[in-house]
């Protein structure tokens, strides 16, 4: 039983009552773009602190992607009041389609680790992602907690999401375990964890979940996706197994062909997770991808002039702040940058 089920058809309805006539695809808008944009200002980065599970803005210094200071002198932004009323993960997600530059979402994992243990977390813990949305990234409200996975699933961490824009919907991902239906208290032993993934138009109602990445008996969590422009997309996961992040290249869509472009065994780093993609403002095809330490000091940023060669080097550090934990950036422009700094100051 999935309350939270959406119905297709009512979707496909509305579609084809909202668009009479054949609309070219703009694909360009919607997403992250490999191409600099000199609109693009500066960068925003929503982030969680070790053991302070709420949401930590921080904003870059000038429209440099490596250099950030904490919005509202370091305090939260946001603190969960439902669920465990701690928050992982959050991730920043751009509005697509319809949505586009009108509105954004943080989505994030319902974990409050200083109230349970992880092995708890992973067999009785939330089956909900939390979810906020903004009209303009400063003011965050609609706080909800949307169950996405039934009692056979031990956890759902680390939600993520991009638009799809040949879907027209978004795509939202997470990493589960699973128990038997014969095992309703998760005392026995589970499945290995595994990518899933459902598609939204708002982040209420949800298609059924469904595998996206099964590595069985591999453990796979922490799933990040950078679109490249048309059908290609590099994603990045960590293997929880061998505690290691890694990135896959497909050309031909998000349920495509992936391979390791370093080779079948690459890894960026190890002793690493939550990786967290994101373009340059001003250099055509340079990245970003924030890999976060977590045994030591929290993310540390990566840069690459080639993502598809899955090969990245470690960047300079010295603008970068210490012990922020698994989240992401969103490059934004001058108006929100002004609006940011001004409602939430350094
Ligand atoms: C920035 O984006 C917002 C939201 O889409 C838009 O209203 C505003 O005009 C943009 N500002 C600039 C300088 O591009
Ligand atoms: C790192 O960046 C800082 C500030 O931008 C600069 O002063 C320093 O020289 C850089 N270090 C290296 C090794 O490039």
């Amino acid at each position: 039983m999935r309350p939270i089920t959406v119905s297709l058809l009512s979707l496909l309805t509305i579609q084809a009552t909202a668009s009479p006539t054949l609309q070219p695809l703009d694909l360009s808008s919607h997403t992250l773009n490999p191409r600099a944009d000199p609109s693009l200002t500066s960068y925003l980065g929503a982030f969680f602190l070790g053991d302070k599970p709420s949401i930590y803005f921080y904003q870059s210094n000038g429209n440099n992607g490596l250099s950030f200071k904490p919005l509202n002198r370091g305090q939260p932004i946001i603190n969960p009041t439902k669920g465990t009323q701690g928050v992982r993960d959050p991730s920043l997600i751009a509005g697509g389609g319809p949505d586009a530059g009108q509105k954004w979402y943080i989505i994030g994992t319902d974990l409050h680790i200083g109230k349970t243990t992880w092995d708890a977390a992973q067999r009785t813990g939330s089956r909900g992602i939390f979810v906020w949305e903004s009209t303009d990234l400063v003011t965050w409200g609609q706080e909800r907690l949307v169950q996405v996975e039934d009692a056979t699933a031990g956890m759902v961490w680390a939600p993520d999401a991009i638009w799809d824009a040949e879907k027209g919907q978004y795509l939202v991902h997470w990493a589960s375990k699973f128990y038997p239906a014969s095992d309703p208290e998760h005392k026995g032993s589970p499945s290995a964890i595994r990518i899933r993934y459902a598609y939204t138009r708002d982040f209420r109602t949800f298609t059924a979940p469904g595998d996206y990445i099964n590595r069985s008996p591999t453990n796979i969590i922490d799933l990040n996706i950078l679109p490249l422009g048309g059908n290609a997309y590099a994603r990045f996961m960590k293997d929880e197994t061998a505690k290691t992040v890694f990135t896959e290249i497909s050309t031909t869509g998000l349920f495509g062909t992936w391979t390791r472009p370093a080779g079948s065994n690459a890894i960026i780093a190890s002793g690493v997770e939550g990786p967290a993609a994101y373009w340059d403002n001003q250099v055509d095809g340079k990245a970003y991808l924030l890999l976060d330490f977590y045994g030591s000091d929290g993310y540390r940023p990566y840069e690459t002039a080639d993502v598809k060669s899955g090969k990245w080097t470690a960047s300079n550090r010295s603008g970068f702040p210490k012990n922020l934990r698994h989240g992401s950036v969103l490059p934004v422009n001058a108006t929100i940058a002004a609006a940011l700094s001004a409602r939430w100051p350094a």
